[in-house]
């Protein structure tokens, strides 16, 4: 599914706008994103580190677990913003956690320079694991 370019600026000006909030002393990588659900709402979440590093939370996962908090679980789009030249793509675990609720997903990526990546969350985990591979 692709998105509308009025939704798709929404989303990305939301995914900037949390990356303000990121708690992120140690990388010093502060990043931003937002989720859009089926009803329309958009929910956003930004990285939160720990003195512990290992139980540093991405932006995308804040974001997914705001969604659900709030009793959306279709995830329909999600935008990342990095303070960087270049787009970020989720990482690995963060993929995961979003195949959970949009399979199907859009993710956008965008970053200081202006630069955007557009591609879907099915072509960033290709033969995802989830629900219905348990018995
Ligand atoms: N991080 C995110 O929040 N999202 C990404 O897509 C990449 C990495 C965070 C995790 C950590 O707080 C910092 O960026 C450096 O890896």
């Amino acid at each position: 599914m692709s998105l509308a370019p009025a939704q798709r600026r929404r989303l990305i000006a939301a995914a900037r706008r949390a990356a303000q909030a990121a708690y992120a002393p140690y990388s010093k990588f502060r990043v931003g994103a937002a989720v859009l659900t089926r009803s329309g709402k958009i929910h956003t979440g930004c990285n939160v580190e720990n003195a512990s590093y290992g139980l540093s939370n991405c932006a995308e996962r804040t974001a997914v677990f705001t969604a659900v908090a709030g009793g959306e679980r279709k995830i329909v789009a999600v935008a990342v913003y990095t303070p960087t030249r270049k787009p970020t793509l989720p990482c690995g675990a963060c993929r995961q956690v979003i195949n959970e609720f949009g399979p199907k997903a859009v993710i956008l990526c965008a970053c200081r320079s202006g630069e955007r990546l557009e591609t879907t969350l099915d072509q960033l985990l290709p033969g995802a694991f989830g629900r219905r591979n348990l018995p």
